[in-house]
Parts: C-alpha cells; structure tokens; sequence
C-alpha cells in the first residue's frame, strides 16, 4: 500500500464568533472555511476587491497572488484578504460578518 501525504492544515479561530476550521498549508483562508460551512465575506476571490479584508489578530499567512490587494499600513495593522492568504501557522483571525451554513451541508 502507498501512503499519501497531505499537506499539514493549522487551526482557525474566528472571532468574535469562535467558530474554527482546519486550513490546509495549500489552500486559501476563504476556502478552508467555506468547506467547514463558513461564509467569510467576498466577491472577487482573486484578491482585489478587497470585500473580504479581514484582520490576523495572531499568526502568520502568505498570499496566493504577488499582489494582494493590500497596502503596506493595512499589512502592518494585521489585515489581511482570506481569499488569497494561505496559512503558515494556526491563526486567530476577527471577521464578525461571518456566517455559518454548517447545520445545512
Ligand atoms: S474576495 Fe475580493 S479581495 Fe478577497
């Protein structure tokens, strides 16, 4: 038997909801939470529009795209857009306008 190795995934905390979710070391924020059956605001999903600026109150998160759509003040206050950030550890991030869709999958 082969054995396949999956990516390592880190923990989520939204807040201030506290829902969490597993975000897979290659797959974007918004996505990883979307397949827990949470709704994180967005339009683009490309990291331009900016609809799902969210703040990282801790930990750390790389980006999808060389050009997120975010400025180097937005970037030192800690926001970050989870449709193109990838995480590189467990993370707590604020996103109050969350949604959960969980009870319906
Ligand atoms: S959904 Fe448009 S920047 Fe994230």
């Amino acid at each position: 038997m082969i054995g396949v190795e999956l990516p390592p995934a880190f923990a989520v905390v939204v807040e201030p909801s506290g829902h969490r979710f597993d975000a897979p070391a290659d797959v974007p924020l918004l996505r990883a939470a979307r397949e827990a059956g949470l709704i994180l605001p967005s339009s683009c999903r490309n990291g331009t529009c900016r609809a799902c600026l969210c703040r990282l109150v801790s930990g750390r998160v790389r980006y999808a795209v060389e050009w997120p759509g975010v400025s180097a003040d937005e970037k030192a206050e800690g926001f970050i857009l989870p449709c193109v950030a990838i995480a590189e550890t467990s993370l707590v991030i604020e996103a109050p306008r969350l949604v959960d869709i969980s009870a319906t999958l």
